[in-house]
């Protein structure tokens, strides 16, 4: 019997020639930030584009994101100080160029994104107000509403579309509740992706033609039973790409956000890290701090220590959560700078005067995705890569606070304009042929449950090789009666996607015998030289390919172990 993971190209039959066609020049997947910066970018250089977004554009990671865009735009900072805080806790694996290239376009980004009408939270004296987040040395978040800055940055680029193209003639469609299902590949044997098979609940299948397609659908979280993420974050492009045979790399680096809320019942709210940045602590059942302990920079340390440090906490005290306390910051001040939070806080009957707030860990970013250049470029001909669906390695293996919307306006940007350039591919007559599964009718929603449960108890925030082994085993299981069936709607396609993108991620952790940024092995606590490399994964090739070693590798001696 084959391996559906890499046997299967399409996850559904069709006939192009009998489909309704579309044409565009660049189709982008994604309605987020990077997928909207993209498109902008494309009208404004005269092009046409086509917006995919499975949901409506308010239903995103973009959307729901809190803390806000890291720049250096205080006179007293520079993105170079902003470069070394990104490579410090990316750990040795940032691609240097991609990190001073965005670092160095923040503050344009953010002045352009003010002279399109943002609105920005500001001091008394009238300056914008600069918020501070784990592993940044200064204050240099900008925020709206305290921590509601995606659902404005969403308004802001949503408005920007609508405006229309004044001068360079180009245009923007937007196709919310659409849903990509696949990458249509060139028969001409170069793997050049010739745009995507598409399915709207009105108007059914459709192709859509582009001479570029830019993957910019977001991250994966929702493999995850414990996600920040909301419910259409299933990480599609990304395994669209995989089976149209692109590369993908640094799966085994997830962030872990240590402070969601953490009631029975209550979704799983995150709450920004610049509550920390406030002056909030994270305490025991005793009230305790406990990360004065375990890093210099306390509550304040980078993203990973403080979810390790919180798991090992709860490892200790048999407890299920451990609370932040916001009377540090005074509940006064805390209802005027986050009033979002304030009122979700009470909400549960919880008072910030008085009552520390249940919180837990959970997987909140997918740093790696879709291997990508500076300009968003992959492996295959005519396909792009942006934001969280990419892997350009400027996260290294852990992202800063507040880098991520950052990377979504600079590489969505430059995606965009480089996505522009292709040439024009005419389209192919394809015939994708499934063949019918004669095994049992799915429970979508189950196997999707037991996945969650499976990727969170064993691949969460600390890893074994055994357990990873397990799961491994339980997705083969799964994926041997979920991957050869035919579906007809969205949970089933996502189901698909969700089980490649568990077992890419579950491979590519089980390889990293170290313990590195997001990714902390059990069994191999210390990070590791001949690992001081990335890792990217190919459909036709059984083995990881190493790339983007840093000096840490080079200069340590090869151990007895080799990666490959
Ligand atoms: C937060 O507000 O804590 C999240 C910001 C981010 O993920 O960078």
């Amino acid at each position: 019997m084959g391996d559906p993971l890499v046997d299967r190209r399409y996850l559904i039959p069709f006939r192009s020639p009998l489909l309704p066609q579309i044409f565009t020049d660049v189709l982008v997947v994604g309605g987020g930030v990077a997928g909207l910066r993209a498109a902008l970018e494309v009208r404004d250089r005269g092009g046409d584009a086509i917006v995919l977004a499975k949901a409506p554009l308010e239903v995103s990671s973009t959307a729901w994101a809190q803390g806000g865009i890291a720049a250096a735009i205080d006179p007293d900072d520079t993105a170079e100080a902003h470069a070394v805080d990104t490579l410090e806790v990316g750990c040795g694996l940032n691609d240097p160029a991609a990190v001073h290239l965005m670092t160095e376009a923040g503050p344009a980004e953010i002045d352009a994104l003010r002279r399109f009408g943002m609105r920005l939270d500001e001091a008394d004296d009238g300056a914008i107000d600069l918020a501070r987040e784990g592993g940044h040395r200064r204050r240099r978040i900008v925020h709206t509403d305290g921590a509601a800055t995606g659902r404005e940055l969403v308004r802001v680029l949503r408005e920007r579309v609508a405006l229309g193209a004044r001068k360079s003639g180009g245009s923007i469609r937007i196709f919310e509740h659409c849903f990509a299902i696949d990458l249509l590949s060139s028969a001409r044997g170069d793997g050049r992706v010739l745009g995507a098979i598409t399915h709207h609940p009105r108007h059914g299948l459709q192709l859509i033609w582009a001479k570029a397609t830019v993957i910019a659908s977001g991250g994966l979280g929702q493999v995850f039973r414990e996600t920040t993420n909301p419910r259409v974050a299933t990480g599609d492009g990304i395994a669209m790409a995989w089976r149209a045979g692109a590369s993908v790399a640094d799966l085994e680096f997830v962030q872990f956000h240590p402070t969601v809320l953490y009631v029975a019942g209550a979704a799983r709210a995150l709450l920004s890290e610049a509550v920390r940045g406030e002056g909030a602590w994270l305490v025991d059942r005793d009230g305790r701090r406990f990360m004065q302990d375990a890093h210099p920079m306390a509550e304040l340390a980078p993203r990973d220590v403080v979810s390790r440090t919180i798991a090992a906490t709860l490892a200790r005290t048999g407890e299920s959560h451990v609370w932040l306390d916001l009377r540090p910051i005074g509940a006064a001040r805390f209802a005027q700078r986050f009033p979002g939070l304030d009122a979700l806080v009470r909400s549960f009957g919880l008072d910030p005067a008085s009552d520390p707030v249940p919180v837990h860990p959970a997987a909140h970013y997918t740093i790696g995705g879709v291997r990508c250049d500076l300009h968003g470029r992959t492996d295959l001909p005519g396909l792009f890569a942006c934001g969280e669906a990419g892997a350009s390695g400027v996260h290294g293996a852990n992202r800063l606070a507040s880098n991520s919307l950052l990377e979504g306006l600079v590489f969505g940007g430059r995606a965009g304009a480089a996505a522009l350039e292709e040439e024009a591919a005419p389209p192919e007559r394809i015939i994708a042929d499934v063949a019918m599964s004669h095994r049992a009718e799915l429970d979508v929603s189950d196997v999707r449950s037991s996945l969650r449960s499976a990727v969170w108890r064993n691949a969460g925030i600390v890893r074994t090789g055994s357990r990873l082994d397990d799961l491994l085993d339980m997705l083969d299981f799964w994926g041997r009666y979920s991957l050869d069936k035919i579906f007809d709607d969205t949970e089933g396609w996502e189901l698909q996607n969700q089980i490649s993108n568990a077992t890419l991620l579950a491979k590519a952790s089980r390889w990293r015998r170290e313990s590195r940024g997001t990714h902390a092995r059990e069994d191999f606590p210390e990070s590791r030289g001949e690992f001081a490399t990335r890792a990217c994964w190919r459909r036709d090739r059984e083995a990881p390919e190493m790339f983007g070693a840093t000096t840490e590798a080079s200069a340590e001696t090869a151990s007895s172990e080799s990666p490959a």
